[in-house]
């Protein structure tokens, strides 16, 4: 059976899934597996929203870029467009390709080597921050943290204005549950970290004397191949897109190790998290639920034509419980061949950052591990209030030697 177009809806299939209800919050997995089996294509009345569930329709469609654009955005509410140009998210060809090819040295796995000992100075920090022994929130304090320090340094923002820029985007992305679109707050925060984006780029010149992001960018002005209007949209994606995603793993894993579900022995490799483990993690709960493409031509799947100008969810989170693909994959299994997950995405906008979130989780678990032996749950960990993103804001954990 295959779900019908929205002049054809029955009521059996109508209120099969909707991507911002309580249920798909709490557990939205029973769900995606109705839909898999029984609606591929789904259409949700309510935020007339298209929904594909399956991983084979989720990953041809991430790479038809020509069919399903991101150029109308690729949230469902009011956040479409907030960061500004330059933000190569909600870019096609060939600005994407530019912008992205400028960035994209900084991302490559070989260049993860030098942040090492950033991201570990990073995480030495934080955790110097907790104390010793009792109930700690490792949510805001550490696994909040960890991310959004690290690429502050990375972009070069000044030693002295990263706790500010820290505290400004962590809360300009802080969604109040049931509110719709950026607060006033979050738009003004957003307004006076463009400032320092700005102020910083401008200082670099030609950014040939300044080894670090922000340079680049200044470099790519100075030769003409970006703009000035540029800066805001790139750094607050580079800002915001690491931040609540890595956040998710980390809590993940500290989630895990606290009510037992995984021991350190079962994650660890030589001292780090193994990769393998990483991308179970990732697999099992995506941190990115779904993200939205607009259809530029009617499109047929399973019988079901989607028309032109269609908002389609792409469920990453479904993909990766699809049986076609996974076995059991309903269970958290380390060591299973994890390769095909879709948590990074797929095509064109494969996450940039995936290096860096998989290097941020390897030391900052470490990290964590070697100053606490103990790491026992306190209490139920809180979630983020937001429906794309999957992770845990609050993880009350009794630490101690
Ligand atoms: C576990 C952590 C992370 C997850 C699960 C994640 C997930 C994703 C996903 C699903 C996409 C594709 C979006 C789409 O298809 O429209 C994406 C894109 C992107 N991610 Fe990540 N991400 C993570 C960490 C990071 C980090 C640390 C950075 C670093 C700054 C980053 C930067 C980006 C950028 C710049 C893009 C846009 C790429 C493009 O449009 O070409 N991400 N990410």
């Amino acid at each position: 059976m295959t779900n019908l177009p929205p002049s054809q809806s029955v009521s059996a299939l109508a209120d099969l899934y909707d991507p911002l209800s309580a249920q798909s919050h709490e557990d939205p997995y029973p769900s995606y597996a109705v839909l898999r089996a029984q609606a591929p294509v789904y259409y949700c009345a309510r935020h007339d929203v298209w929904a594909l569930s399956r991983y084979a329709d989720v990953r041809a469609a991430l790479r038809d870029w020509q069919r399903f654009t991101s150029t109308q955005g690729v949230e469902m509410a009011d956040y479409v467009g907030f960061f500004g140009e330059g933000n190569f998210l909600e870019l096609d060809p060939p600005a994407h390709d530019t912008i992205r090819r400028i960035l994209a040295p900084r991302f490559l796995t070989r260049a993860m080597r030098s942040y090492e000992p950033i991201v570990r100075q990073s995480a030495d920090e934080i955790l110097d921050e907790l104390p010793n022994a009792g109930e700690v929130d490792l949510g805001t304090g550490f696994t909040q943290r960890l991310p959004v320090l690290t690429i502050c340094r990375l972009l070069g923002i000044p030693a002295a204005q990263v706790p500010w820029a820290v505290t400004a985007t962590t809360e300009m992305m802080t969604r109040p549950a049931g509110e719709s679109g950026p607060s006033d707050r979050a738009a003004q925060l957003r307004t006076e970290l463009v400032e320092l984006f700005r102020s910083e780029v401008a200082r670099r010149g030609n950014g040939a004397e300044h080894d670090d992001i922000l340079g680049d960018i200044a470099r790519a002005i100075h030769e003409g191949v970006l703009t000035v209007e540029d800066i805001p949209g790139i750094c607050l994606l580079l800002i915001a897109a690491g931040m609540e995603t890595t956040t998710s793993l980390l809590g993940s894993i500290v989630d895990a190790l606290a009510s037992g579900a995984v021991t350190a022995e079962e994650i660890l490799q030589d001292g780090m998290v193994s990769g393998e483990a990483i991308d179970e993690f990732l697999r099992y709960d995506a941190p990115v639920q779904w993200l939205c493409r607009v259809t530029t031509e009617p499109v047929t799947l399973h019988g079901v034509t989607i028309p032109a100008g269609a908002r389609v969810l792409m469920l990453y989170g479904s993909a990766n419980r699809d049986p076609e693909v996974f076995d059991a994959p309903d269970e958290l299994r380390i060591g299973r061949d994890t390769s095909r997950h879709l948590s990074f995405g797929e095509g064109i906008h494969f996450c940039l950052g995936m290096p860096l979130a998989k290097l941020e989780t390897r030391v900052g678990i470490a990290g964590l591990l070697g100053r606490y032996r103990r790491l026992q749950s306190a209490g139920s960990p809180q979630r983020y209030p937001s429906h794309i993103i999957r992770g845990f804001e609050r993880i009350p954990v009794i630490v101690g030697d």
